[in-house]
């Protein structure tokens, strides 16, 4: 585990893109795993002014969203479809048909649907390079406490923090989803490499926990301490709690000195 710590949420987001944009320019069919929330938008906003400045191509990338909630339509302006569109793809060139974000509307059928999800991501050769954001409960994608380490895509109830964290963008109680669509931890350990970032105080505790806490399923980050290739990139308030500050610095530093290809 790579743990790359920056001084605030605009050098992790410059540092996440100068990642996801490398891959890209060396793979331009690469397939991507995408995230929503807060944290990926200024990785999201980095990204579109280097398309802008004609310096990153999307035209022949895949990519495939973490997750949706159930039961909004992809109009709806709290769906990840619509966070997606507005936020990435309608600022990029980015291929739509070859963008997927989980179906919210769909009804019964469950189970069907998401393995075809999975089916979808294998057809594609698998996913390179997924980038993720942390619940302050630890989720990666809505892989709530307690979710099954080696979970596939599936229907997830989301927990009473998740709901409460979200509650705040729905006009009322009603209207925020009590379920979701996630890709599970065992896709997410599948793809080829992990990009986690982390920003602000309120994600310390959680981000110490994934990272230097025990393997548990009641934090599904620390999951990623089983895969080969993950890159924390965390600002200082993130790294609060961490204890070992100074050794991922030294690592870094070893790292840019003998195996810098690790850090494009
Ligand atoms: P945030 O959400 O980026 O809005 O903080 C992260 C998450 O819940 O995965």
């Amino acid at each position: 585990m790579l743990v790359v710590l920056k001084r605030d949420y605009e050098e992790v987001s410059r540092e996440a893109a100068r990642i996801v944009a490398s891959a890209v320019r060396s793979k331009p069919d690469i397939v991507l795993g995408l995230a929503t929330g807060s944290t990926p938008l200024g990785l999201y906003k980095e990204l579109i002014a280097l398309y802008r400045e004609g310096s990153l191509d999307f035209s022949r990338a895949t990519s495939f969203n973490l997750d949706e909630y159930l039961g909004l339509a992809p109009s709806h302006p709290q769906s990840y479809h619509h966070f997606m569109e507005q936020n990435l793809f309608s600022q990029v060139n980015f291929p739509r048909e070859r963008a997927h974000v989980p179906d919210g509307t769909i009804r019964g059928g469950y189970d069907d649907y998401c393995a075809r999800y999975e089916q979808c991501i294998k057809a594609a050769g698998g996913i390179d390079l997924q980038v993720l954001g942390i619940g302050r409960n630890g989720h990666i994608g809505f892989n709530e406490p307690t979710s099954s380490l080696a979970s596939r895509t599936r229907l997830k109830a989301l927990s009473r923090e998740t709901i409460e964290d979200n509650r705040h963008v729905f006009s009322n109680d009603a209207e925020m989803p009590k379920c979701a669509i996630t890709m599970g931890i065992g896709t997410i350990l599948d793809s080829k490499r992990v990009l986690i970032l982390a920003s602000g105080r309120s994600k310390a505790a959680a981000v110490a926990k994934a990272i230097e806490g025990p393997i548990t399923s009641s934090v599904s980050a620390s999951a990623l301490q089983m895969h080969p290739d993950v890159t924390f990139i965390i600002d200082e308030e993130a790294a609060y709690s961490l204890t070992q500050r100074d050794y991922y610095r030294h690592v870094l530093e070893m790292t840019r000195l003998f195996t810098p290809e690790r850090l494009d």
